[in-house]
């Protein structure tokens, strides 16, 4: 467990790690097959036509959206969390709205605390993380702990952030796990939030959500979760997520997020109610990273480094036992970028993060690289 600081500015966030990957890029730009990144979890195969042709024909709109959504995205938004994640939310046309958009998921990660209004206490969030629920806290000027399981002492704490499947490491939290979490946080009066943006990319494990009634049981009061569009829809530059959950806190975010105009674009919003209904093309992405997780695995795998977790997910969790950054260098001889884990906290520090998120044909380029005869080249 580390603890961070309160701060109150970005002069107190941390330092913005990927500038450090630079030399490594470099070094790896000069293999000749060229550059393989994995470092970064940006989707590059085509955005599906179902989004494409409903966000074309939402084109003509000249009035503001609004904070809430349309009634036909928080419809699509209620089907899909039923059809896919077993969640049935309250009503989401109520007084208190149980679903609403946001612009993609890194922002209302960043500013939940703020929406909230905690400016005081500690976040809870898991030991090695993505990186923004740090950020969030801190601008909040909310202290900031590393923890995989409840403290005994609550003192201080105002909120937990949950990630299942989690960034970098695709773990995913047992029924046991996330029933816990939602016992401590309903006893010590903290809001569970569950980041589930990798919800439909579950591989060894299906992933559960923090809403699901095995887990939350018949109400939500208390809880929160995340999702996205960006991977599961193949959408990122699109900006489309989803916040679900206890009404109550719903509404308090729902409320301030009107007043700082935090509004999904109105076409984006018909992109989005179209992606919800649509589960063909969902199933289509995954295939695709499922097929570039099975060869990337095998490959790394043969080079007699071992993949942690990775049960659910974007990215295979990879280690030789080292430091990370030698494994960013033996990886950079083969011309691949992976991320360094100590971008997501000091125990990931032995681990790289290798993203599912490039063409076929640089998957294929870096299955060859590690299976041929030269991984040892430096
Ligand atoms: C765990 C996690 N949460 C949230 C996000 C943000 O995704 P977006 O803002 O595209 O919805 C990411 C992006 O990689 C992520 O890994």
């Amino acid at each position: 467990m580390t603890t961070t600081a309160p701060g109150t500015a970005a002069g107190r966030l941390p330092d913005f790690p990927w500038d450090s990957l630079e030399a490594a890029r470099a070094r790896a730009a000069q293999h000749p097959g060229g550059l393989v990144d994995l470092s970064i979890g940006t989707p590059v195969d085509e955005t599906p036509e179902v989004l494409r042709t409903a966000l074309a024909a939402a084109g003509d709109s000249p009035g503001y959206p609004t904070a809430l959504g349309t009634r036909e995205l928080r419809a699509a938004a209620a089907g899909w969390l039923r059809r896919r994640l077993g969640v049935t939310v309250a009503d989401p046309f109520g007084a208190d709205p149980s679903v609403i958009p946001t612009v993609g998921s890194k922002e209302l990660v960043a500013l939940l605390p703020t929406l909230l209004g905690l400016h005081e206490g500690t976040v809870l969030i898991p030991e090695v993380a993505y990186p923004t629920y740090e950020v969030g806290a801190v601008l909040s000027g909310l202290a900031v702990r590393r923890t995989d399981t409840p403290p005994d002492d609550p003192a201080g704490v105002v909120l937990v952030w949950l990630n299942s499947p989690g960034n970098p490491h695709g773990r995913v939290l047992s029924d046991d796990e996330l029933r816990t979490w939602v016992a401590w946080g309903r006893a010590h009066g903290v809001p569970v939030v569950a980041d589930e943006c990798y919800a439909t990319l579950g591989w060894d494990v299906q992933p559960r959500s923090l809403l699901h009634p095995a887990v939350a049981g018949e109400d939500h009061t208390g809880l929160l979760a995340v999702h996205s569009l960006s991977k599961q829809s193949t959408a990122a530059g699109y900006r489309a997520g989803l916040l679900s959950g206890d009404p109550a806190l719903v509404r308090q975010v729902w409320e301030v997020r009107r007043h700082l105009g935090l509004l999904v674009p109105g076409p984006v919003q018909a992109a989005m109610a179209a992606a919800l209904a649509d589960d063909a093309h969902v199933d289509a992405q995954r295939e695709r990273y499922g097929a570039r997780r099975e060869r990337l695995a095998a490959a790394v795998r043969a080079t007699g480094a071992r993949i942690d977790h990775s049960e659910a997910g974007l990215y295979l969790w990879v280690t030789r036992d080292e430091d990370c950054w030698a494994t960013v260098d033996w990886l950079a001889g083969l011309g691949i970028v992976p991320a360094p884990g100590s971008f997501y906290g000091p125990a990931g520090a032995r681990h790289v993060r290798m993203a599912l998120t490039a063409t076929d044909e640089r998957i294929d380029a870096a299955v060859q690289r590690l299976t041929a005869g030269d991984r040892g080249r430096h």
